[in-house]
């Protein structure tokens, strides 16, 4: 997986019921979970996201269906499927990505280390690249 991105695992209580999955800031999620957001009714040929973050820490979740996330940086691109409610995506600052294919009645949940910021996007690729290559290029991160 690439740097300063994660798949991570969590505690999936099934019972004959159905199943149940908890998520506790710093145990489960490697921050303190200020904002929460869902995302839904997307169109299964809309693409949303193209964007990096200058310091947040992001936690994307898909409760329903199945979503794909394109990350980027400068030096590494990567394409994960997220279609189990008990595996979050950790995303964490100057990655580039890109959300796309939402199945129908698909639900992506994202717990966000703060507040909604304008102030802490990236919207443009090549604002982006220009950004984050001193951190990849320089610090011999080939991950
Ligand atoms: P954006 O983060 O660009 O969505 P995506 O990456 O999924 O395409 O946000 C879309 C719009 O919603 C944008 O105008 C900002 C606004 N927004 C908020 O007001 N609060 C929030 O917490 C988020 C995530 C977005």
């Amino acid at each position: 997986m690439m740097y300063n991105c994660a798949l991570l695992k969590f505690k999936d209580i099934v019972s004959n019921d159905g199943h149940l999955t908890s998520i506790e800031e710093r145990i489960d999620v490697p921050f303190i979970i200020k904002r929460i957001y869902y995302i839904t009714g997307v169109a299964q040929d809309a693409e949303r996201g193209f964007h990096a973050h200058k310091t947040l820490h992001q936690v994307l979740i898909c409760l329903n269906g199945s979503i794909k996330i394109r990350l980027k940086t400068p030096i590494k691109e990567e394409q994960i499927k997220l279609n189990d409610p008990s595996v979050g995506l950790y995303i964490g600052p100057l990655i580039w990505r890109e959300m796309f294919d939402f199945t129908k009645g698909s639900v992506l949940l994202v717990a966000a280390s703060d507040h909604y910021s304008e102030d802490d996007y990236i919207r443009d690729y090549n604002l982006y690249l220009d950004e984050a290559k001193d951190t990849f290029l320089s610090h011999s991160i080939h991950e």
